[in-house]
């Protein structure tokens, strides 16, 4: 009988029960066995923790939000650096990791993570250790993927959000400020934003003047007496980055929607009613919604599958529709980011929404 190692590890995200339970449920019936790994990376190094996963230990999971395995985002196998630059974890590190996953007779690990879980995982393999990848963050920015899990969800707490935020906006002649996650990628604000009825989304792509909103809030204001501004969490103002903390390879993101409302203020004094409501973490907890139960289904399947064929070092990607393998290599090491050729950015513009300028008064 073969052993199947699985972890999951960076922040959590909806969906991730549901790969675990997939699986499981796929690679019993083929004879394989199953160790969960908690905490993520922790649990493989010393001391490890780690328990079976039976049949019953994944019954009834699918939808619940967070994960039975526990992850964690910090760590001594952390490989993440910034945007999408990746640090070498020590070698005693990686060598103990080996180790500990040979002395119980691990024969291939599944790592269900993004991009800095996933450069560690590739470095492991470098050491022989058989791995498969599954694609998970709520940014969505993984590379070689279209849709990682957890994204859809995100989105849909921002629009949920955005739909009750409309109301006090009209009501109250206001500005109003919505800030999402997203780190240095843009795709849940530009989703969101879109979906949501955004009069101007803020990208960390798309660098803008303070200036130029404040001169097109005045016009919609003016127009139509209330605005809703959302800002990604990495967006810059006036090409500076905001962050609340952390080191300088990773920064905690975070209050951007806050720090610009105060430079509005600043520029024109009383002129607008604002507010700025900080989404955070509820975009990343609670249950999935059926795209990602469904994505996430799909991706364990494929990474049961992918096990099994005996193919490794991959990642189990989504892309035109079908289920498929890419090297890890090709998911790490950049970001996949909002481009100014991508369908949600051009139907902003043409739609007239504010991203890094705004080209007249025809909203
Ligand atoms: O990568 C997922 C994410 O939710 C980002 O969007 C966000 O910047 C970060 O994690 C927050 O991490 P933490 O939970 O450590 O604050």
């Amino acid at each position: 009988m073969k052993r199947v190692g699985i972890l999951t590890s960076g922040g959590d995200c909806s969906g991730l029960n549901a790969v675990i339970a997939s699986i499981v449920k796929t690679g019993l019936p083929m004879g394989y066995e199953f160790v969960g790994f908690e905490q993520g990376w922790e649990g493989v190094l010393s001391p490890m923790k780690y328990r079976p996963l039976e049949a019953k230990d994944v019954r009834g999971i699918a939808f619940l939000g967070g994960t039975i395995l526990k992850t964690t985002n910090r760590g001594r196998f952390g490989a993440k650096v910034g945007a999408g630059g990746v640090r070498r974890i020590p070698s005693d590190v990686l060598e103990m990791a080996k180790e500990n996953l040979d002395s119980i007779g691990i024969d291939a690990l599944v790592v269900i993570g993004g991009d800095g879980s996933l450069s560690g995982a590739l470095q492991l393999a470098e050491l022989g250790v058989n791995i498969v990848g599954v694609p998970k963050t709520i940014d969505n920015d993984l590379c070689a993927t279209d849709r990682t899990f957890g994204f859809s969800t995100a989105v849909q707490v921002v629009v949920e959000a955005m739909d009750r935020i409309h109301t006090t906006a009209s009501s109250h002649n206001r500005v109003l400020f919505v800030e999402t996650m997203g780190r240095h990628a843009g795709w849940i604000a530009i989703r969101a934003g879109l979906a949501g009825g955004a009069d101007a989304i803020l990208l960390p792509e798309f660098p803008f003047k303070v200036a130029d909103l404040v001169e097109y809030l005045r016009f919609r204001q003016q127009a139509y007496g209330s605005s809703i501004v959302v800002v990604a969490e990495g967006a810059r103002i006036e090409d500076e980055l905001v962050s609340t903390a952390g080191s300088s390879s990773e920064v905690m993101l975070g209050g951007v929607s806050n720090r610009l409302l105060r430079d509005i203020e600043a520029q024109s004094p009383g002129e607008f009613d604002m507010r700025g409501t900080v989404l955070g973490h509820i975009q990343r907890g609670g249950t999935p919604n059926p795209a990602d139960r469904i994505l996430a289904k799909a991706y364990g399947v494929e990474a049961m599958k992918a096990v099994h064929r005996g193919e490794f070092n991959v990642m189990v990607a989504y892309n035109s529709l079908h289920m498929t393998t890419v090297p890890i290599a090709e998911a790490c090491g950049q970001l996949k980011t909002v481009t100014t050729d991508a369908m949600e950015y051009q139907t902003a513009r043409d739609l007239g929404v504010f991203i890094d300028g705004w080209s007249g008064p025809h909203r």
